[in-house]
């Protein structure tokens, strides 16, 4: 499914520094999105992105909510409104004169998808955690002890294998890598330090 935006630039210069409070964000997140594994996805992004944001970035407090923040929500329509991916939560943002780099981090999670690129730090994190986190969840809840043990060595045989998790667009795991100029290894051994304290 492909969408494109049409558009590069979103919300309101004004409204720099505009943040939800992270119950106003909870609240949108519960009443859009009823399904437990994209709720489970989600909130796993969100915390690799805070995470991120935290350890290897060295953002400030403020900083690392709204890298959550745009992990949040970056799939915030996609339960109810697949036709509208994208366009549903950036609209509902702007409204909510929410800081334009969140709406553009949540437009370039997919630049083939919704033809935004993925321009600063934050918006190439939540690309390059999108596809891998959930590959590596899948692979997780098909292992006996889940992310216990589990290596960086497993999870490149699961990118190999054309047939698991084969909705996952192994090219743009690549290309997310590259354009975040980080290493695949290192972007997987730090979703299995992070994503398992995320459960179901
Ligand atoms: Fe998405
Ligand atoms: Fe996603």
């Amino acid at each position: 499914m492909s969408i494109k935006l049409n558009r590069s630039t979103f919300g309101n210069p004004e409204n720099k520094g505009n943040l939800l409070s992270r119950e106003a964000a909870m609240e949108l997140f519960n009443e859009w999105v009823l399904n437990p594994k994209l709720k489970v996805h989600m909130l796993q992004v969100a915390h690799l992105m805070k995470s991120w944001a935290l350890e290897k970035a060295n953002m400030d407090v403020k900083s690392q909510w709204m890298w959550e923040l745009s992990g949040l929500l970056h799939d915030a329509d996609w339960d109810q409104w697949p036709e509208m991916h994208c366009i549903k939560i950036i609209e509902h943002l702007e409204y909510l004169q929410i800081d334009s780099e969140v709406m553009h981090a949540i437009a370039s999670h997919g630049p083939n998808h919704f033809g935004v690129e993925p321009i600063n730090q934050m918006d190439k994190m939540l690309y390059a955690f999108d596809e891998l986190s959930g590959l590596i969840h899948a692979y997780s809840l098909m292992r006996p002890n889940g992310y216990e043990g589990m290596d960086i060595k497993g999870v490149k045989k699961r990118l190999k294998e054309k047939s698991f998790a084969a909705n996952v667009s192994r090219e743009e795991i690549q290309d997310a890598a590259n354009r975040a100029e980080i290493p695949l290894d290192e972007l997987i051994s730090f979703i299995i330090a992070h994503q398992a304290v995320v459960t179901a």
